[in-house]
């Protein structure tokens, strides 16, 4: 089982540690002790805790100090004073200053818990509502993705299918084509959608900080583990967890992962106690896992865990169709955020948008969508508002160009100019690809698989 929660209790009397300790253990909580306010502010690093119960009156830093450098570190707090005598006017003092609710000594077993049953429960709520507000303004729903293509509507049909499920799901596309926004329709769509979405980028953190933050941790299980802690997997039960770029995940994580998708439970870093969640796996990866397998970069048995139901996101460049509705679809978005009245785009520049290749995919069309209506002083967006790049060997402008403009098509000129500009990135970096896709503004993975395609000699470069 999971706990129903951490709670910290500051006090420097032993017998309310040893009263209270007793008590809220046999409740199912689970309880971190300091006797001083000094203690137990190196024990916040500012999340960790679900409640703190705050003895008002201690030597050295008093409980309203305390509770003043509690709610700097994490405003979120949810702090209950704890009073020694009928003091109701410091408690009430700290209540202003963020205290949830305060409770006098000596106080009834039952009276305590159920105010700090009320309080988490309050705490719950507010948190939800916060997501659900979040998740509203994000407006992840179904209908925002948009794709009218016989691919995109295999995709809708695989998300309708599979959402109300419990199975792992691996999402497959290059980088910009949505897999975030389908793994979070997916959540949105599944019995889960009011309990947490929660994304890991296994690709951000070190091994060992990952594991703890994947699976939490016990006091003393490393060095500056102050606390116990719980970590995403016991934060997301009920609900989905989502990790990005899957293909990123270090060899231990990735052995870590498989037992708990085999074993479905696990133990906080130096812990004894074995967890169980209720979570839903969602993976993406912009990498072809089946390669890496092969470089024995990733785990074969790890993958056919995860590969229960494939989603495969095509690249925009094989839904060209679709190009025109997302267009539409972000110049109602971005003229809005702008507060400004813009109509469309020229068939002039629908005519350019749908020959590009967009190899940073939705995610570039977007980008250039808002960038246009931000420029933009038209009703309607013409070839002016577009980056240089796209228009500069368009015959748009009387910049020389190497190549005789006359002789090729639109397609063929927006080409040869995607490979000129790769060329040049390159060139400029020394073949150094991780550098040449910051200058294209594109991702490593897109450049490489661009590279191949338009067949570049990378060995010239360098
Ligand atoms: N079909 C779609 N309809 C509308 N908006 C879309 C669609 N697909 C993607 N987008 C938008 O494009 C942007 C990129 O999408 P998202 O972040 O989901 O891509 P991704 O595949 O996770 O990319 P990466 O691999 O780079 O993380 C987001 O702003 C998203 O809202
Ligand atoms: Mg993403």
């Amino acid at each position: 089982m999971a706990s129903k929660g951490i709670i910290h209790i500051i006090d420097d009397e032993p017998i309310i540690h040893e009263i209270l300790g007793q008590l809220l253990t046999g409740e199912g909580y689970e309880v971190e002790l300091s006797s001083t306010g000094k203690e137990a502010l190196e024990k916040h690093s500012g999340d960790g805790f679900d409640l703190i119960l705050l003895d008002l009156l201690m030597p050295e830093m008093d409980g309203i100090e305390v509770l003043k450098k509690l709610k700097k570190i994490d405003p979120q707090a949810l702090i209950i004073i704890i009073t020694a005598y009928a003091s109701v006017e410091s408690a009430i003092a700290a209540m202003k200053m963020g205290a949830y609710d305060y409770i006098q000594k000596p106080f009834k077993h039952d009276e305590l818990l159920l105010t700090i049953t009320r309080a988490i429960e309050h705490k719950k709520l507010q948190e939800e509502n916060l997501r659900l507000r979040d998740e509203i303004d994000k407006k992840f729903s179904f209908k925002n993705i948009i794709g009218n293509s016989e691919v995109m509507r295999n995709v809708f049909d695989l998300i309708k299918a599979s959402a109300p499920t419990r199975s792992t799901i691996l999402l497959e596309g290059e980088s910009g084509t949505g897999k975030e926004l389908v793994a979070r329709a997916i959540h949105q769509n599944s019995d889960r959608a009011n309990s947490p979405f929660i994304i890991v980028n296994s690709g951000s953190l070190p091994p060992d900080l990952l594991e703890s933050h994947l699976f939490g941790h016990v006091k003393g299980a490393f060095t500056g583990a102050t606390s116990n802690k719980k970590g995403l997997f016991e934060a997301a039960d009920k609900g989905s967890i989502f990790f990005d770029e899957i293909s990123t995940l270090n060899p231990e994580t990735q052995a870590k992962l498989l037992r708990v998708m085999q074993d479905r439970e696990f133990m906080r870093l130096g812990g004894t106690k074995t967890l169980r969640v209720d979570v839903r796996i969602i993976a993406a990866t912009n990498t072809d896992l089946e390669e890496l397998i092969q470089q024995n970069k990733f785990r074969e048995d790890l993958y056919y865990r995860l590969n229960v139901i494939k989603i495969e996101i095509p690249p925009l460049r094989e839904r060209k169709e679709d190009i025109p509705i997302l267009v539409n679809h972000f110049v109602g978005m971005y003229s809005k955020e702008n507060k400004k009245k813009i109509e469309g785009v020229s068939d002039e520049v629908m005519e350019i948008l749908e020959i590009y290749d967009w190899p940073g995919n939705i995610r570039e069309l977007e980008n250039l969508i808002e960038r246009a209506i931000v420029l933009s002083k038209l009703k309607l967006i013409t070839h002016e508002s577009l980056p240089p790049f796209l228009i500069s060997r368009l015959g748009k402008d009387n910049e020389s160009s190497s190549l005789s403009n006359d002789q090729l098509t639109l397609k063929e000129q927006v080409l040869a100019y995607q490979k000129s500009s790769i060329i040049e990135a390159l060139k400029k970096t020394k073949g150094v690809q991780k550098e040449a896709a910051q200058l294209l503004g594109v991702k490593s993975t897109t450049l490489n698989e661009m590279i191949k395609r338009f067949r570049i000699d990378i060995k010239n470069m360098v």
